[in-house]
C-alpha cells in the first residue's frame, strides 16, 4: 500500500456573512497518496479553493482533522509542515512583485545560499518547465502569461515542497499555455511529488489527474478513480459536468 501524505477528516468550514450561516465545507474528507495527483473539480462556488486554502494553514477549519504524514496539524501553523506544502495561484502576474526581475525571487527562497549553487538549482528547474534562463532577467510583464506562471511553479518547486496545491493555475491561460503547463506538471510525477489539482475544467483535470473528486455546494458528490469517473459518473451531477465539456 502506498504512503499517506495528506489526509483530510470531516472538514466543515462554515463562514458567516450578514447573520446567516454558509458552510463552504460540508464535511469533506480526502485521502492524498505519494506522488498521487488528486484533482478537485466543480461548480463556481464549491468549495474547491476553501479546502486548499485550509490545507495550507491559510484558514482554520470550524471542524475537522489535517494529517500530514499521519501527524495532525489541525488549528496549529508548524512553518515546518506548511512549507512541506506549496500554492500556485491563477494569477501569475499578481503573484510576482512587477517592479523586481525575477532573479529576485530566488534570492529570498536560498537567502543563505551561495550564489553559484542557487543559479545552478534554478537553472534545473527552470529546465525542467522548459524555460531559458534569460527569462531570469526579465520582469513578470516582459514575460507571457503561461511564462510568468511557469516561472511560478518554478518559484514553488525550488522550496522542495512535498504536496503542490494548485488553484486553477492554467485557468487564466490560453489553450496552448495551458497544455504546455500540463505537460510539464504530468513529468513531474517522475520526482515523486504529490498534487491536488483545483480547477472547474474537467477536460484538463482528467488529463493530469489519476483520481478525481467532484464538489457541489461544499460536499464531494462523487469521487473515483479518473478513467472510471469519466467513462462511467454515478452522479447525475457528473454527468452534467461530463456533457457540458464534451459540448465544448
Ligand atoms: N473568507 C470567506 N468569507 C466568507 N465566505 C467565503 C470565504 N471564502 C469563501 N467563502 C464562500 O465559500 C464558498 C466556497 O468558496 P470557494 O472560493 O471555495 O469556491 P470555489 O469552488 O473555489 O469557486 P471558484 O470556482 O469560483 O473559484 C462560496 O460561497 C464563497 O462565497
Ligand atoms: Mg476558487
Amino acid at each position: 500500500m502506498e504512503e499517506t501524505i495528506l489526509e483530510v477528516k470531516n472538514a466543515v468550514r462554515i463562514y458567516k456573512k450578514h447573520g446567516k450561516e454558509l458552510k463552504a465545507l460540508d464535511d469533506i474528507s480526502l485521502v492524498l497518496k505519494k506522488g498521487e495527483f488528486l484533482g478537485i473539480v466543480g461548480e463556481s462556488g464549491s468549495g474547491k479553493s476553501t479546502i486548499l486554502r485550509h490545507i495550507a494553514c491559510l484558514d482554520k477549519l470550524t471542524s475537522g482533522n489535517l494529517f500530514f504524514k499521519g501527524e495532525e496539524y489541525t488549528g496549529s501553523k508548524p512553518q515546518q509542515m506548511c512549507k512541506k506544502m506549496q500554492m500556485v495561484f491563477q494569477d501569475p502576474l499578481g503573484s510576482f512583485d512587477p517592479h523586481l526581475k525575477m532573479t529576485n525571487i530566488y534570492k529570498e527562497i536560498y537567502p543563505i545560499m551561495p550564489a553559484e549553487d542557487k543559479l545552478a538549482k534554478i537553472e534545473e528547474l527552470l529546465g525542467q518547465m522548459g524555460l531559458d534562463k534569460e527569462l531570469l532577467d526579465k520582469r513578470p510583464n516582459q514575460i507571457s502569461g503561461g511564462q510568468c506562471q511557469r516561472m511560478a511553479i518554478v518559484r514553488a518547486l525550488a522550496i522542495e515542497p512535498e504536496i503542490l496545491l494548485c488553484d486553477e493555475a492554467t485557468s487564466a491561460l490560453d489553450v496552448s499555455a495551458q497544455a504546455i503547463i500540463v505537460g510539464h506538471l504530468s513529468k513531474l510525477k517522475e520526482k515523486v511529488i504529490s498534487m491536488i489539482f483545483v480547477s472547474h475544467d474537467l477536460a484538463i483535470t482528467s488529463s493530469l489527474c489519476d483520481r478525481i473528486m467532484v464538489f457541489r455546494k461544499g460536499k464531494c458528490v462523487e469521487e473515483g478513480e479518473t478513467r472510471r469517473l469519466i467513462e462511467d459518473p454515478k452522479e447525475e451531477y457528473t454527468k452534467e459536468l461530463l456533457s457540458s465539456v464534451l459540448k465544448v
